[in-house]
């Protein structure tokens, strides 16, 4: 036997996720809580902040194949320069909880409640209105606060 999808609380997340994000979005000053099991094989997924109709302000890429973490934002329909900075976090089949603050300068990022980047923001930090996750991961939880 072999288990190959995971109910949660109740809630299933398909991936691709993309949810978009009412009334006020991902202000500043607000959290999103991801709660996630990169796949046994994974080679590769992403989670994105994107703006209405402006671009992906935060491109959060985790790279099995590479053993780095990219960070990078889409702007006027191109990539900018990526940040791969830090250890490699995660593990395949294990659960991680990933933290992305929206504060004034920077999105602060948390893996397991430990401080992992931070990533200045490129984008003006309002309006932030998409969640997209794509990719060799499960979802098991995904909240805004
Ligand atoms: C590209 C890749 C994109 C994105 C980008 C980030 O090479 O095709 O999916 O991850 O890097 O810089």
């Amino acid at each position: 036997m072999s288990i190959s999808k995971i109910y949660w609380g109740g809630k299933y997340y398909p991936v691709p996720y993309e949810n978009g994000l009412a009334g006020e979005g991902f202000a500043a000053g607000k959290a999103l809580s991801i709660q996630a099991m990169p796949d046994m094989d994974c080679s590769r997924f992403y989670v994105n902040i994107a703006k209405w109709c402006s671009g992906i302000a935060l491109h959060f890429n985790p790279r099995f194949d590479e053993k780095c973490v990219v960070r990078n934002s889409h702007i006027d329909g191109k990539w900018g320069k990526e940040e791969r900075q830090g250890a490699f976090p995660l593990k395949a089949g294990v659960i991680f909880d990933l933290e992305i603050k929206n504060e004034l300068n920077a999105f602060q990022i948390l893996i397991d409640g430990e401080e992992f980047c931070s990533y200045t923001h490129r984008l003006e930090p309002c309006e932030l209105c998409t969640i997209q996750i794509s990719g060799d991961v499960d979802i098991l939880d995904i909240q805004l606060q």
